[in-house]
């Protein structure tokens, strides 16, 4: 298919240096009250530094009050000054910014509390852009609020919200809608989506499924779609461990490449990426755009410098998970 790793592409409406992307990673390291730190400015220069062409940051609040888990936040102006900086900091090393936007959240919403939140997400995506990030991404993976929307295992509306696929990705579209009306269409706005829950059952959200979610999304005008699958913890959960032989890499890439096949807008696979050769080989053999990595970063947050430089060794990350820490993820071989 002729894709390189290391060339420059238009991923979705953003121009990034080179496919690789550093995924959602929440790393706990922000104020009790969600506000840019130092020590998350450190962070992003480091991995800008290392020359990831898109930086897609942890999942932040959109709504005030959700928790104080040191999560970043975005749910109103007094964030914009510190979230400037954090873009300024990626811009200025030429990687470019995202943020996922997300909530974890149940599904026993009402009506006039989904239209609420909806109007909330638009204006998070609002704020996003005026602290000059390049986009968005929806988090409708892993088991938070709009996953449980999706899977047919958590969601038992019966309302317009549930029941059917078209009713299931409803509250999606309509914070696509929400985000473009107050954004503009042209700011683009990714969604990462599982491939699977992965229930032993078979009950949930299937891959069946999600080829059609997938498509639902495209028609609708999501600019790109990340897949991953299952929801944390777990076997099959979206960081598995155990990755030791090239085979077990990406173990999302079957799912991701016939989705690929299937929608015109760019997809980008994430799960157990260890390799540049593995890199390479999705690129040349399917029609995933693009690769995204998170522990290995955590580990190596220079790891795509080191390969463009010609140390094309595979990830030092042994995806132990240690990383996932209350206190702030970081790699235990780092200290
Ligand atoms: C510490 C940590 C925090 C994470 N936080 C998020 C998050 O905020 N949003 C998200 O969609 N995924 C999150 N993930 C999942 C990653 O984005 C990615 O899907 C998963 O780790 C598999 O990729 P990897 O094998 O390259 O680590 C997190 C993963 C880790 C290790």
């Amino acid at each position: 298919m002729n894709k390189k790793v290391f060339e420059k592409i238009n991923l979705g409406g953003i121009e990034v240096n080179n496919r690789f992307i550093r995924s959602a990673t929440v790393v706990q390291k922000a104020t009790i009250d969600g506000y840019v730190t130092e020590d998350l400015l450190d962070m992003y220069r480091e991995l800008s530094e290392g020359q990831v062409g898109l930086i897609i940051t942890g999942t932040m609040g959109i709504i005030e009050g959700a928790d104080n888990s040191k999560l970043l936040r975005i749910h109103d102006d007094s964030y914009l000054e510190g979230l400037k900086k954090l873009v300024d900091v990626a811009h200025k090393n030429h990687s470019k910014i995202i943020p996922q936007l997300g909530h974890g959240g149940t599904l026993q919403m009402t009506k006039a509390e989904i239209q609420s939140f909806v109007e909330q997400f638009g204006e998070a995506a609002l704020r996003s852009k005026k602290a000059g990030f390049d986009g968005v991404q929806v988090h409708a993976a892993h088991g938070f609020l709009f996953s449980k929307f999706l899977s047919p295992y958590h969601n038992r509306r019966t309302d317009e919200y549930g029941g059917s696929l078209e009713n299931r990705t409803r509250i999606m579209l309509e914070v696509l809608d929400s985000i473009k009306t107050k954004c503009g269409t042209d700011f683009p706005v990714f969604i990462k989506i599982n491939s699977s829950d992965f229930f032993e059952n078979g009950n949930g959200f299937t891959f069946e499924e999600c080829k059609e979610a997938a498509k639902i999304f495209a028609d609708a005008g999501f600019d790109a779609i990340e897949i991953s699958g299952g929801a944390a913890g777990g076997e099959y959960g979206p960081a598995r461990s155990k990755i030791h032989l090239k085979e077990q890499e990406a173990y999302h890439k079957d799912y991701a490449a016939e989705i690929a096949q299937e929608v015109s807008i760019p997809v980008i696979l994430v799960g157990g990426i260890r390799s540049i050769e593995v890199a390479e080989d999705i690129l040349e053999e399917t029609n995933i755009e693009a690769i995204s990595l998170s522990r290995p970063l955590i580990r190596e947050p220079k790891l795509i410098k080191r390969w463009v430089e010609g140390n094309t060794e595979k990830a030092k990350c042994i995806s132990c998970n240690r990383c996932f820490n209350p206190e702030g993820a970081s790699c235990i071989f780092n200290k």
